[in-house]
């Protein structure tokens, strides 16, 4: 059912407009995305309140830390404690006391994480919108008209369509919200990816039918994003882009595979970006890794979401920029990449025991691009410390000495937060999880603040990582 163009939203209280671009050769981008609940200034960072909390912090605490948009989701907030429920507490914003912009994803991601039964821990890992489970929800059905699954919460059968995802997001009130769509998993062969991917696409025309449809109930205005789908295949890719640039969403969202590897990503995000439209904002659906962020960005993506800094900091790490990195982290970058003379004052000769004493301690000098991801290929690049770890006993350092964090500020001690991770007390966990969030915040400001300054983005890249994690 296509839209007919007199019926297209207009979206009320909405704005996209691109403040910067970069005048390198990089498609990076700064914007300003103003929804009726406040601004949020990208490329930024959205956290995830999955059910409508952040695990461990009050939105108080959010804000303190310059968070400028969270988001939840649709399925889990289906299932617990139903949308009318958050509806009559005066929806989201209001429930939770964010009181900024807010996002809620369709529900699509589920369909995935539920469905497709072994799914490589890496892709759970950087798309992660499943914490552990003791009891993990399944997908029974998905067809033409939507998804059936049984409740993790009580058992019931819960089914999520096109039409009912938007009135659940209705309900929720969020600003930003999602098409219901299938993420595909990077597994399945490209018949199933096509077939799916075009299944997508009639339920976007669906989602937007029931946007529209439903526009004048709710005093709450809120913007359609379109989800690009397609896999890792080139082709399909450029089906689903060419497909949602020409219907009329506020922002659009790449979704669905990205392969089975960082490279393979960095890959399906550069194709992608090249085929979408540059006037509305993207979002990249489930990515949030350090790396993974310049590269994005470096293609003009202006929003991640992850569960990692949030996860990562109740269970002990903390995100921290290159010069805290611990020593098995540097030395493998240092193993894997050629140190970086720039030679600027025209000096002739050089002379190094470096690449002498590496090759004896098993070091190869290679070119950028055979440069180890940390840890091997196919790894999550980490540019975090684990404070469970015995070096931390007896620490007295703040996480990271030049932080801003609240955490930090207030002088706890890596010593402390060792034994609160230890002993297992929550405030251990909050108190990392507000560290990695203000952590998060930091960085996309930095980032923003170079594009603004036309600074490279690889300069804020080496404060932020080593040179064997860059994502290029
Ligand atoms: N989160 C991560 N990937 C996806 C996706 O493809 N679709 C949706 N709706 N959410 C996601
Ligand atoms: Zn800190």
């Amino acid at each position: 059912p296509l839209l007919p163009e007199d019926q297209w939203p207009t979206y009320p209280g909405f704005n996209f407009e691109i403040l910067h671009r970069d005048q390198g050769d990089s498609d990076a981008r700064t914007g300003r995305l103003t929804t009726p609940h406040g601004v949020v200034e990208t490329p930024a960072f959205i956290f995830c309140a999955t059910k409508a909390a952040i695990k461990g912090l009050t939105m108080e605490q959010m804000k303190a830390c310059d968070t400028q948009i969270v988001l939840s989701n649709t399925y889990h907030l289906h299932v617990q404690p139903g949308s009318e429920a958050i509806r009559d507490m005066g929806g989201l914003q209001k429930a939770t006391n964010w009181r900024g912009p807010m996002l809620t994803d369709s529900g699509g991601y589920q369909i995935f994480s539920m469905g497709h039964g072994s799914v490589s821990d890496e892709i759970k890992g950087r798309r992660g919108a499943t914490d552990a489970n003791p009891n993990p929800p399944s997908l029974l059905s998905i067809g033409e008209k939507g998804a059936r699954f049984k409740s993790y919460h009580d058992g019931s059968i819960k089914q999520l369509s096109p039409e009912t995802s938007i009135q659940i997001q209705r309900d929720l009130g969020a600003d930003l919200i999602l098409v219901l769509d299938e993420c595909t998993p990077f597994h399945v062969d490209k018949e199933y990816t096509a077939a799916s991917t075009r299944r997508s696409h009639r339920w976007a025309l669906r989602s937007l039918n029931e946007f529209v449809r439903t526009a004048n109930e709710g005093a709450q205005q809120q913007a359609l994003y379109g989800i690009i789908q397609g896999g890792v295949y080139r082709d399909l890719r450029a089906e689903s882009a060419a497909f949602v640039n020409a219907q009329p969403f506020f922002g659009i969202a790449v979704g669905g595979s990205l392969g089975a590897s960082a490279a393979d990503m960095y890959r399906v995000v550069d194709m992608t970006m090249a085929m979408v439209r540059r006037d509305r904002p993207v979002h990249l659906l489930g990515i949030g890794g350090v790396a993974d962020i310049f590269n994005g960005v470096s293609h003009g993506i202006g929003t991640f979401d992850c569960v990692h800094p949030t996860r990562l900091g109740r269970h002990g790490g903390a995100l921290v920029r290159v010069r805290h990195w611990p020593k098995s982290a540097c030395s493998l970058a240092v193993q894997s990449s050629p140190p970086v003379h720039t030679n600027p004052r025209g000096i002739d000769t050089f002379d190094c025991v470096h690449p002498t004493r590496l090759g004896r301690h098993g070091g190869a000098l290679v070119r950028a691009r055979h440069w180890s991801r940390g840890g091997g290929e196919g790894q999550v690049p980490r540019a975090s410390i684990q404070l469970a770890k015995g070096q931390f006993r007896g620490d007295a350092r703040p996480v990271d000495a030049e932080c801003g964090c609240p955490t930090c500020a207030a002088g706890y001690s890596r010593a402390y937060l060792h034994h609160c991770v230890r002993a297992g007390e929550l405030v251990g966990g909050a108190l990392l999880t507000q560290h990695n969030v203000w952590t998060m915040n930091a960085l996309m400001a930095d980032v923003r603040a170079a594009i603004a300054a036309g600074t490279p983005l690889e300069q804020v890249e080496d404060h932020w990582l080593a040179p064997g994690l860059r994502s290029a």
